[in-house]
């Protein structure tokens, strides 16, 4: 996708692939600057640790609580997270909604990809928010954290037992799968058959590139409107792109990208 992209634009830059041992992202990053590249996108299991290797940590990642976008300026290391946004970003477009608007349902709320959309959501006041998660023990902690951000939303928790599930859904909007439910066909389906109503808006995070989840079967059954990982990665990596480039992401470019690489 970023490749693509500098091409699209003009920049003579590479995009590459550089592994790290865990435990030596520091080292990593300033071996990075030291060689001149202009910024860094870190993946599982590196964003945590790498809030405590940047210089300036950007506020919304600090909340956040993970990197995942470095830019490098003057050798001096910039940190970002560009999932919450990229999540808002996407919702819109898949949607045509902006996430402060909707009663959100997020299965999985106590990883990181769940909090990271827990707390944008919260962040951008949300109607409702309701979280759900396998180890209900995490969900406490989660919305004490989350009241201390706003007291303007409404926050619920729920098991992942299906009849729980079922009774909120007639109060929310959008459904947010942040759990890793879905990536191996055998796994059992987060919701019960025939839940869904055509109203709802469907977000898997997962993507499974050997076709759509079973979650994502489900939203085409009601009718329901969808999006899957994939929009997620295009539009975090957009806004990656632009904290390095301060230009507008060629997201055409890039979604082709994608599709190539996935295909
Ligand atoms: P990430 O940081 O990428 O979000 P993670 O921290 O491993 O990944 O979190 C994965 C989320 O998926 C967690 O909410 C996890 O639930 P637990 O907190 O109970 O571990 C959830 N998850 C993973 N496998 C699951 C499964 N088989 N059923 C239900 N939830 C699952």
């Amino acid at each position: 996708m970023h490749n693509p992209a500098l091409q699209a634009c003009g920049i003579e830059a590479q995009y590459v692939r550089v592994q790290v041992p865990v435990g030596q992202v520091k080292q990593a990053f300033g071996l990075l600057v030291k060689q001149g590249f202009l910024g860094v996108n870190i993946t599982i299991p590196h964003k945590f640790e790498a809030l405590d290797a940047v210089d300036v940590v950007d506020p919304l990642a600090r909340q956040l609580g993970a990197v995942n976008t470095l830019a490098i300026r003057d050798g001096k290391m910039f940190g970002y997270n560009t999932d919450g946004p990229g999540f808002l970003r996407s919702v819109k477009e898949a949607f045509g909604r902006e996430v402060k608007d909707l009663r959100v349902l997020i299965i999985g709320a106590g990883g990181g990809a769940g909090r990271a959309v827990a707390v944008q959501s919260v962040l951008v006041g949300c109607k409702r928010l309701v979280l759900a998660n396998r180890t209900e023990s995490k969900l406490a902690p989660l919305v004490a954290e989350l009241s201390a951000i706003s007291s303007a939303v409404s926050f619920q928790t729920c098991t992942l037992d299906h009849t729980d599930i079922a009774q909120h859904l007639p109060e929310i909007d959008l459904i947010v799968n942040a759990t890793s439910v879905g990536m191996k066909v055998e796994d059992t389906p987060l919701l019960a058959t025939g839940g869904l109503q055509s109203r709802h808006l469907v977000y898997d995070m997962v993507y499974r590139a050997s076709g759509p989840t079973d979650l994502i079967q489900q939203a085409e059954q009601a009718g329901a409107r969808h999006a899957d990982g994939m929009c997620l990665l295009l539009h975090q990596g957009a806004i990656s792109f632009e904290h390095w480039f301060d230009i507008p992401a060629p997201l055409e470019a890039m979604r082709e990208g994608l599709k190539t690489a996935v295909s």
